[in-house]
């Protein structure tokens, strides 16, 4: 499997029913395609993990890279990935956590901004730190 995590900038302010209408549509199409993952929106950035099969990331990550309402500012991937840290989550449940200002998703925007706008490559070390931080959010969805 592989996953990847980026983060965009919203080209237009959402409203709190698109976001609904984004998750809902989402979901349904990554059960279909057994894509797992986290959403998550803030100040108009976005923060998208998703984890599936090869091809089927690759595909969909293309399609959600050519939507006119965002434009992707920084992307990390990697394979290999051998167990799911949201098995449960074909981004379900977004909507509620998507308005739950947490501090580690702010960490990762922050983080990921400064080398997007910046255009800098990510260094392996922070790519593993960011994907920690991912570790961290799916033990917090763990517990909820
Ligand atoms: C920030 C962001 C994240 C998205 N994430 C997904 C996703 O995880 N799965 C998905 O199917 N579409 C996602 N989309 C929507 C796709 O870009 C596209 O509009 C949608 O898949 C089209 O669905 P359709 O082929 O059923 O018409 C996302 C769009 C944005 C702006």
């Amino acid at each position: 499997m592989k996953c990847v995590l980026y983060i965009s900038k919203a080209l237009k302010s959402f409203t709190n029913e698109e976001l609904e209408l984004l998750s809902i549509t989402s979901t349904g199409n990554n059960q279909k395609k057994d894509i797992t993952g986290y959403l998550y929106y803030e100040n108009k950035r976005f923060l998208q993990y998703m984890e599936g099969e090869e091809h089927i990331i690759n595909q969909m990550v293309d399609k959600i890279a050519h939507d006119e309402r965002h434009e992707l500012l920084a992307l990390i991937e990697k394979q290999d990935l051998v167990h799911r840290r949201f098995p449960e989550w074909g981004m379900k449940n977004i909507a509620d956590l998507m308005f739950s200002n947490s501090a580690i998703e702010t960490t990762i925007i922050q983080t990921m901004s400064i080398f997007g706008e910046n255009h800098l490559n990510i260094s392996e070390r922070t790519q593993k730190e960011l994907f920690n931080l991912m570790d961290d959010l799916s033990s917090v969805s763990l517990e909820s």
